[in-house]
């Protein structure tokens, strides 16, 4: 794909990346995602903002081909898929210098070798004129990692946010078009990838709804032209109500606890309470994710293996332990063979949830009446705290 005009001057450059399945080796990319860089031209100089996934360079260079100086490459981010074609960019320009916040300095001489002497901090408020524009740098640590900055082009009013306000989404449309599937994209993208951090968020919001902004352009996915439709949708998901909702993630071997979770689904529904239910080997796990951003309880339905939790519900426990949702109520539903301390295992994965356990249901192969009456008072115990929080 050629470079695509945002402004006179400035550019969309990178790559869209339609077959990519997964990031990190653990988030799925239903959608694929999108690297983007960004030229910005001034009378006198020139900066490259963000670079793309190394394994797409070849797009980026062409996109350079005619680009015979090159000043500043800015590195909002260290990690790899953003600024894994810096060393190639900087080779290709001798005399370019990278400009990062102090944090990110180490972390590309650690994960990309470069050149110590090549690299130029900025702090945050820190402001590089190209000639008739500037470049000035807002630090935005954690959103995702420590060294994060921002960039804003205050003659543009544009915010050039990286990972923040992204969103993994392969398309051709250079602009956000405001389709549902663009807000279901930008939820997972938060869900996976912002969630741990909605604090900071928030002040980040904050922040830059300090900025006369018009243009939100990340480094993944679609090129906002409403900012305040995307930051709104941030405050919602990172500090809005949580929902009426339990988010119910289970796997079962022979069906004792598919059982469980069949008439804990039941009893659920029939007090008002709406579930959104998950067989963990078939599920996205993204899906559950974006689940987690609101619902007020978790409960993980697990069966047990060798006398401990199955392991495809000691990973959901893992990740959205996590992931940190702002999930107020957790259980366990378990039923077990001979013995074993799937319940216990679960509960110590889970530290990082602040939140209220609920008594779990655990019962000996197929659940029985008590253990299904055991599942109905787990059920009003829900709905009555979901009832306190002013939930229903
Ligand atoms: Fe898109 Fe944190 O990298």
């Amino acid at each position: 794909m050629e470079a695509r005009q945002i402004r006179e001057g400035i550019f969309w450059m990178g790559a869209v990346d339609w077959d990519r399945r997964l990031f990190d080796s653990l988030i799925p990319l239903p959608d694929g995602t999108s690297y983007n860089a960004y030229l910005v031209k001034g009378s006198s100089k020139t900066a490259l903002l963000d670079t793309i996934d190394p394994s797409m360079y070849h797009q980026l260079e062409a996109q350079l081909a005619s680009m015979e100086r090159l000043d500043y490459v800015v590195a909002h981010h260290a990690e790899q898929d953003h600024s894994g074609s810096i060393p190639a960019v900087l080779a290709k320009y001798p005399k370019a210098s990278a400009v990062c916040s102090p944090k990110c300095k180490p972390m590309l001489i650690d994960l990309l070798n470069v050149a110590e002497e090549r690299i130029i901090t900025v702090d945050d408020g820190d402001a590089i004129d190209l000639g008739g524009r500037t470049l000035k740098f807002v630090h935005a640590p954690w959103v995702h990692w420590p060294e994060t900055m921002l960039t804003y082009v205050p003659e543009d009013k544009i915010l050039f946010t990286c990972d923040f306000l992204g969103s993994h989404l392969a398309t051709s449309e250079l602009f956000s078009t405001g389709r549902p599937r663009e807000r279901e994209a930008a939820k997972r993208y938060f869900a996976e990838i912002m969630m741990p951090f909605s604090n900071l968020i928030v002040k980040n919001l904050d922040r830059i709804e300090g900025l006369d902004v018009d243009v939100v352009a990340p480094s993944h996915g679609p090129v906002v032209s409403d900012p305040g439709y995307i930051t709104d949708c941030y405050r919602e998901w990172s500090a809005g109500p949580m929902r009426n909702k339990v988010c119910l993630p289970y796997v079962s071997m022979h069906g004792s606890t598919r059982l469980m979770v069949d008439a804990l689904v039941s009893a659920l529904v029939s007090r008002g309470v709406a579930v959104e239910r998950f067989e963990l080997t078939g599920s996205d796990l993204g899906n559950v994710a974006m689940s987690l951003v609101d619902a007020a309880t978790v409960v993980i339905g697990a069966p047990t293996v060798l006398g401990g939790a199955h392991p495809a519900a000691a990973h959901i426990a893992l990740l959205a332990n996590a992931l940190r949702p702002r999930t107020k109520f957790v259980s366990v539903l378990c039923s077990y063979g001979w013995g074993g301390r799937a319940v216990e295992q679960i509960s110590g994965l889970i530290g990082n949830l602040r939140a209220e356990v609920l008594e779990p249901v655990v019962c000996k192969g197929l659940p029985r009446s008590q253990d299904l009456q055991a599942i109905e008072r787990l059920a009003d115990q829900i709905a009555a705290k979901h009832r306190e929080l002013g939930l229903v």
